[in-house]
C-alpha cells in the first residue's frame, strides 16, 4: 500500500464547529497566546489556563467529525494512511483513523506537573480540571497540550513519517506555527503534495497543489484524485 501522510490544522475541524485560531472570528482574537497557551501563562493564571482548555473541551464534547474527517478514515482501506495533526482534538480518531501522531498534545488529556508526567484521560462526564486537582502523587494536573515555548515531543517522529510519503496532504493549517508547518519540507523530492484549504496561503511553494475548498468539499476531490 502506498504512504499518505496527511498534515492537519484547525482548518479540518472548522466545520465540525470548532473554532480555528487565526481566522476572523478565530481563538486568537478572543484570547491572547501569552494569556493561555504559554508556560508563564500558566505560572501567572493557572485557573485562567484551566478554564480556557475546560472551555476548549466542552466545545469538543458537542463536536462530532465531519466528511472530511470520515473520508480521511475511509482512506485507510486502499492506503496506509499516517496522520499528523495540530489539532488537540480527537476527531481523526472519532471518525475511525488508526494512525493519529499528535504533535501539539491532545485535549481530553491532562498529565502531572510531577517529575513522571503522568498522563491520565479525561471523559465526557469528567473532562474539568481545577486548581487542586492532583495526581495520586500530589502534583497539580495540567492540561496536556504542547504551549508556545515548549517542545515539541513528536516532532523527530514526525520527520521520519514525513520522510517516507508517497503522497502528501495538508489540510487547514495557516502553515505560520514551527516547527509543525516545516514537516512539509521532510516529504521526498517529486512525491505529489496536496493542500486544502478554502483561503490563500501566502508564500507556498511551487510544487504544492493547490485545492481551494473546505475539508469537507476538498476530501471528496481528493479521493477523485487518490482513486480511493
Ligand atoms: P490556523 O487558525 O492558523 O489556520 C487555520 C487554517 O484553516 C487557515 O489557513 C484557514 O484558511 C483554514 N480553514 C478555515 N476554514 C476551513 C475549512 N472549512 N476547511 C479547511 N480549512 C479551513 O490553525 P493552525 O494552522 O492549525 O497551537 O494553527 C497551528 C497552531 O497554532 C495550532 O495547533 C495551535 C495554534 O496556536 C497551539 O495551541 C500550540
Amino acid at each position: 500500500m502506498k504512504k499518505l501522510v496527511v498534515l492537519t490544522g484547525a482548518g479540518m475541524s472548522a466545520e465540525s464547529g470548532i473554532s480555528t485560531f487565526r481566522d476572523s472570528g478565530g481563538l486568537w482574537e478572543k484570547y491572547r497566546v501569552e494569556q493561555v497557551a504559554t508556560p508563564e501563562a500558566w505560572e501567572e493564571n493557572p485557573k485562567l489556563v484551566l478554564e480556557f482548555y475546560n472551555q476548549r473541551r466542552k466545545q469538543l464534547l458537542k463536536a462530532k467529525p465531519n466528511a472530511g474527517h470520515l473520508a480521511l478514515a475511509e482512506l485507510e482501506k486502499t492506503y496506509d494512511v499516517q496522520i499528523i495533526t495540530q489539532n488537540v482534538d480527537n476527531l481523526h480518531e472519532r471518525a475511525g483513523s488508526t494512525n493519529v501522531l499528535y504533535l501539539h498534545g491532545e485535549l481530553m488529556k491532562v498529565r502531572s506537573t510531577g517529575f513522571g508526567q503522568e498522563v491520565y484521560e479525561l471523559t465526557s462526564d469528567n473532562y474539568r480540571t481545577s486548581l487542586g486537582d492532583n495526581c495520586p502523587k500530589g502534583f497539580q494536573l495540567r492540561p496536556h497540550i504542547v504551549w508556545f515555548g515548549e517542545n515539541v515531543p513528536n516532532y523527530s517522529k514526525a520527520v521520519e513519517i514525513a520522510q517516507q510519503a508517497d503522497v502528501m496532504l495538508v489540510i487547514g493549517t495557516s502553515l505560520q506555527v514551527y516547527p509543525a508547518a516545516g514537516l512539509v519540507n521532510y516529504s521526498p523530492e517529486g512525491i505529489p503534495v496536496y493542500l486544502i484549504d478554502p483561503n490563500e496561503i501566502p508564500n507556498l511553494p511551487s510544487y504544492i497543489i493547490v485545492i481551494s475548498k473546505g475539508a469537507s468539499d476538498g476530501m471528496k476531490e481528493m479521493l477523485d484524485i487518490l482513486g480511493k
